[in-house]
């Protein structure tokens, strides 16, 4: 495909929840269905991309000609990231544990008779999009993903700053056609100086906007070649 956009070029892409063990029998876990991260995978693909798409616990198939990596837990998907580097694009759309279990039980915990709650101590998680914006080998193109409730520029212009970002795309969620366990979203994007909203519509037509604002932003604007 070398008159693709994305010809030539490695997209690895996050998806899905990932689930922090607690005992062999629960775990926490989030909302994500992971068809956002899905369908970035897929539009990039379908743009000439090579795609590693590392997805978490989902009940999805992967893309046609994407290389699927599954994991489970933070910690895993953290580890597969980096394994998977170098990439021209990173797109952290997984709704990544941000605390796990400090310790998991080797044994189921059972309730006591006299017991009226039960207190569980978190530890945070390894920021990955962070960490693969601060890597030596980082991407060109780096884009974090923020669900937001409330404040969503302000929150996600923070995230843009804090994490080092190209991007951000953020989700208002509690609202119809936006977010988790909906075919359709709403993204805003937001980059320094600079807005788009993208959609509302499926995320399949979502996906392939947004892919296309990262491969315009591979190229060299003042020659129109790629940037290396
Ligand atoms: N992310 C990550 N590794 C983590 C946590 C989050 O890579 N351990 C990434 C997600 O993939 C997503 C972005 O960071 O791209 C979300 O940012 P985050 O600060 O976790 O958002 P919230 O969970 O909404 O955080 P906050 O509690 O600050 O609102």
């Amino acid at each position: 495909m070398p008159d693709t956009p994305l010809a030539g070029r490695h997209v690895l892409v996050t998806a899905g929840p990932t689930y922090e063990d607690i005992d062999p029998v629960r775990f926490l876990g989030n909302r994500s269905s992971g068809r956002m991260g899905f369908a970035v995978a897929a539009a990039a693909r379908a743009a000439g991309a090579r795609v590693t798409l590392v997805a978490g616990p989902v009940a999805l198939d992967a893309p046609a000609g994407v290389e699927r990596i599954d994991v489970r837990s933070a910690a895993q998907m953290h580890e597969a990231v980096m394994a998977a580097l170098p990439a021209d694009a990173y797109v952290g759309a997984a709704a990544v544990a941000d605390f796990t279990p400090a310790t998991v039980s080797g044994h189921k915990i059972k309730k006591g008779p006299g017991d009226a709650g039960l207190v569980l101590e978190l530890v945070r998680t390894r920021d990955i999009l962070a960490d693969v914006a601060a890597h030596p080998r980082r991407p060109a193109l780096v884009v974090g993903f923020a669900a937001e409730t409330g404040n969503l520029e302000a929150n996600a212009r923070g995230k843009l700053d804090a994490k080092k970002l190209d991007l951000v795309c953020a989700n208002r969620v509690g609202v119809p056609g936006s977010g988790f366990e909906s075919s359709d979203n709403t993204l805003e994007v937001y980059w320094n100086g600079g807005h788009r909203r993208i959609g509302p519509a499926p995320k399949a037509a979502v996906a392939a906007e947004l892919v296309g604002l990262v491969a315009g932003r591979l190229v060299d604007p003042t020659t129109g070649r790629p940037r290396p």
